[in-house]
Order: structure tokens, then sequence, then C-alpha cells
């Protein structure tokens, strides 16, 4: 992502006071106008986590493993509950593993076929990342939770988009047939595979969807 322009960069936190939770216009946004002073690594740090989107048509060339490495790393910078780290990770760009479970997938699901651009059931991606909790640990959602952002926020810098996925980690944990592919994960004995999330290079640029900021307010 490239850095914007200051004006750009405020119109868009000021928008975002009207569109966005955590920005209401008594909070982030109206400090930053109130001050007027944005230091140039805050802009790209709100600029990119408020233009990231959730992507879901891919270009099919991979993303690289060094790239990837670093997404990585960023997630395993993330906050975590007593640096417990209770969270596994598995990336995976083998496109005989996605085309594989893809197979059952679509065994179960034989609709999902119908749409002519489907390729594989993790949006098309031809990177997925597995996260895995560890449900020993009462925090260990929220640990894989902010793993993830950090990869999906670290990846959208790069140029490179990422769609958390839910169904897909259903799907696995609850298909019988799927096992396999689950074992192939090699996750720690209990540890449980909790959500994907699909990379690759973006193919499509979607319109944010709304948030509603009255979920969001101070309390004196
Ligand atoms: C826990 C979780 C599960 C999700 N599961 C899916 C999914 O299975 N399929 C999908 O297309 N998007 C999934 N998403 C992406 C959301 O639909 C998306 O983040 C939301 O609509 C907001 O859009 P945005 O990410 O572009 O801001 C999931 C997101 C989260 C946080």
């Amino acid at each position: 992502m490239k850095l914007r322009t200051t004006a750009k960069i405020s119109a868009a936190i000021i928008a975002a006071g009207i569109l966005l939770p955590g920005c209401g216009g008594n909070g982030a946004a109206q400090k930053l106008k109130e001050t007027e002073t944005v230091q140039p690594a805050s802009e790209a740090v709100i600029s990119n986590i408020m233009s990231r989107r959730s992507i879901r048509r891919y270009k099919p060339q991979p993303v690289g493993r060094d790239t990837m490495q670093t997404i990585l790393s960023c997630g395993i910078n993330a906050p975590n509950g007593q640096n417990l780290q209770s969270w596994a990770v598995r990336a995976v760009d083998s496109q005989d593993f996605i085309s594989g479970i893809t197979e059952i997938y679509l065994k179960e699901n034989p609709k999902a076929a119908d749409d002519p651009s489907f390729r594989n059931m993790f949006r098309n991606a031809p990177t997925v990342v597995f996260v895995a909790c560890d449900p020993g640990y009462d925090f260990s959602q929220v640990d894989c939770g902010l793993l993830g952002e950090n990869m999906m926020l670290a990846a959208w810098s790069m140029g490179i988009g990422s769609c958390c996925l839910g169904g897909p980690a259903r799907f696995m944990t609850g298909s019988p047939a799927a096992a396999e592919y689950l074992e192939r994960l090699d996750f720690p004995e209990g540890y449980r595979l909790l959500y994907c999330i699909a990379f690759g290079y973006p193919d499509e640029t979607p319109a944010a969807k709304p948030r509603d900021p009255s979920k969001v307010r101070f309390i004196d």
C-alpha cells in the first residue's frame, strides 16, 4: 500500500468517524482534528487498517514463501495472553492439498461448483493459513483472533489480500471425510482448528461494508 497524503488520510479518518466503529465523532477522529498533527507512521497504519477489505477474488499467482514468512512473523508477534502463544499456525500453498480438500468439500456441497469461477473452497485463494486454538486456555480464541488480524493487516500493507474464513474450518472439523486433511495439518494434541485465512493477490476492489458506530461509546 502506498502512503497517502495527509489530506486524504484526514478525510478517511473523518469519514471513518461517521462509518466505522472505534472512530466515533467524539473519539480518535475528533482528537486528530483537534491536534491537526498526524505522524507519517500513524497515517500509514491507520490508512492500512481503514482500507483493508476481505478479498474473495484472487489472481492465481501464489504468495511467495518469504513474503508469507513475514506475514506469519507479524502474526506470532500479536499480543497474547500470558505470552502463552496459545495458537498453532499452518500455512498451505500446496495446490494438491487445496484441491484435495476442495474435492471432498464439493462432494458434500455440490452446488458450490455452480459458480463458474469456483476453483477452491477458500475463495479461490492460492495460499491458506489454518489457525488452531488451545481449548484448554480460556483466552485462546482471543489470541488466535489477534494473530490473524496482525497477519491480514501485514499482508494488506504489502498489497496482498486476505479473507478470514470460518466456513471452511467448520467443514473440516465437522466432516469425517475431511479428517485426513485435518491430520495433515499436524496440529498439537488437543488443539482445534478455529478458522482459516485465505491469502493472495487481489483480483477485486470491494467497497467498504458499513459499520455501526453506535456499538461503541465512551462511558463517563
Ligand atoms: C470469524 C470470521 C469468520 C468469517 N468467515 C467467513 C467465511 O466463511 N466466508 C467469507 O466469505 N467471509 C468470512 N468472513 C469475512 C467477513 O464476512 C468480513 O470480514 C465482514 O463481512 C466485513 O468485511 P470486511 O472484512 O471487508 O471489512 C469471516 C470473518 C470473521 C471475522
